[in-house]
């Protein structure tokens, strides 16, 4: 059996997750890593050991012939230009979401991917968490019916911490937060409805952080998890340029009619996501994203409010990497790289996701103009298709 070798481009921060895949009892080995700081390469040196190959020009990762595959972990706004360069190297990919931070870049991943008959897989790890599939399965069985609008409130109390304090808070790095984060539950909400935004429009404002005080421009950008962080407006040492928006709305109309809306806040007391998904015959929401107390409830029959709905679904419970999603999410990846075939993540799909994300936020700052998400070329899809 050949083994399969690795790299992650991007090394810190998120580029843990590529930790899951080292498993050479199975053929699957991590052997090199690029990132623009020294801290990362020499904890991945000290990780995998000396004969670990680290640089911090990703290129001279890429040259390596004995390299099959590589994670894109480094930041939204690096994806695009390191992604291509990765598949133009003839590497399967793994890219982080968002895809790229512009339909464009997405659109040119693609096509890269399809001229080099190389595999780009994206890393949305939400398809592999426990709730979103019992949400795709209690659906997908009938359970209420026709599907004909979903709602998602993203509530993120640590907005502030993570993403107002350094490259996130610049629309140069990440176009904005409605497409950073919203990237994943626009995708879910495509994935369980079965079908792609056809047209989106938004409204967002940037209501708080901008009034917090600010770090100099000299002083580095660093993420600071606190609890301590509270309210939100005592927040401090925030990016000298936040261009971004701190709540936005979105509307999308999906192409087989359903209506859909997503609305996301960067200072909330707690963090989770509750979806709502609305049937001809019934309605499901999620209380809780993760964790022991994480439940779905179905409400099918007419009635008064009943606040445990008329049937419960518990949601199993794991600790690790998102409650289980990230090493799913890697096995898959080294298995799609390993054999192809079917993936629960898609690499079409977050480029709609990304569509649908940048072409909202467009839509925001031109106080809500609707926007018509232009359609994956077809000999893309059906290059994707017969990986
Ligand atoms: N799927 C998820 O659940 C999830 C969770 C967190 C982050 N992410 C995504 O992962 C990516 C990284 O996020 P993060 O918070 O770890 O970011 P980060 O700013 O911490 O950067 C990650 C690493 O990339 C390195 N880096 C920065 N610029 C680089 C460059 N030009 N070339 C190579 N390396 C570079 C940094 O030094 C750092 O080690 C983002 O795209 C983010 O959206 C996804």
């Amino acid at each position: 059996m050949k083994t399969i070798r690795l790299g992650v481009i991007g090394a810190g921060g998120r580029g843990h997750i590529s930790h899951h895949a080292h498993k050479p009892e199975n053929g699957v080995e991590l052997v090199a890593a690029a990132d623009v700081s020294d801290k990362p390469l020499d904890e991945f040196k000290q990780k995998f050991g000396p004969k670990a190959f680290v640089t911090k020009d990703y290129h001279e990762l890429l040259k390596r012939d004995d390299i099959d595959a590589v994670f894109v972990t480094s930041p939204d706004f690096m994806h695009e230009e390191q992604g291509v360069a990765a598949l133009a190297a003839g590497k399967a990919v793994y890219c982080e979401k968002p895809l790229a931070i512009t339909l464009k870049g997405c659109d040119r991943l693609l096509e890269t991917a399809r001229k080099n008959r190389t595999k780009l897989f994206v890393g949305h790890n939400m398809r592999y968490m426990a709730f979103v599939r019992k949400m795709k399965e209690i659906v997908d069985s009938g359970a209420i019916g026709r599907v004909t609008t979903a709602w998602c409130r993203h509530f993120i109390n640590y907005g502030g911490d993570a993403y107002f304090k350094d490259w996130h808070s610049e629309r140069k790095y990440s176009t904005g937060l409605l497409l950073q984060k919203g990237a994943h539950d626009i995708d879910v909400i495509h994935w369980i409805c079965g079908g792609y935004s056809k047209r989106v429009t938004a409204l967002g404002a940037l209501s708080v952080y901008d009034k917090c005080a600010r770090r100099s421009p000299d002083v580095p950008g660093v993420k600071s998890w606190h609890d301590t962080n509270w309210p939100p407006l005592a927040q401090k040492n925030m990016s000298p340029i936040i261009d971004v928006e701190d709540q936005t709305m979105m509307l999308m109309e999906l192409d087989n009619g359903i209506m859909a809306s997503y609305q996301q806040c960067h200072y909330t007391p707690e963090p989770w996501r509750n979806y709502v998904f609305i049937g001809t015959e019934g309605r499901i929401e999620n209380f809780g994203d993760h964790g022991e107390h994480c439940v779905i409830r179905l409400w099918n029959k007419r009635g008064p409010y009943r606040e445990k709905g008329d049937v419960e679904y518990p949601v199993s419970h794991e600790s690790e990497g998102h409650g289980g999603a990230d090493p799913r999410i890697v096995e898959e990846f080294v298995r799609f790289v390993k054999d192809g075939g079917k993936t629960y993540a898609s690499a079409v799909a977050a480029r709609y996701s990304v569509a649908a994300g940048y072409l909202a936020t467009m839509s925001l700052r031109e106080g809500g103009k609707p926007y018509v998400v232009p359609p994956v070329k077809k000999d893309i899809v059906s290059y994707f298709d017969n990986l």
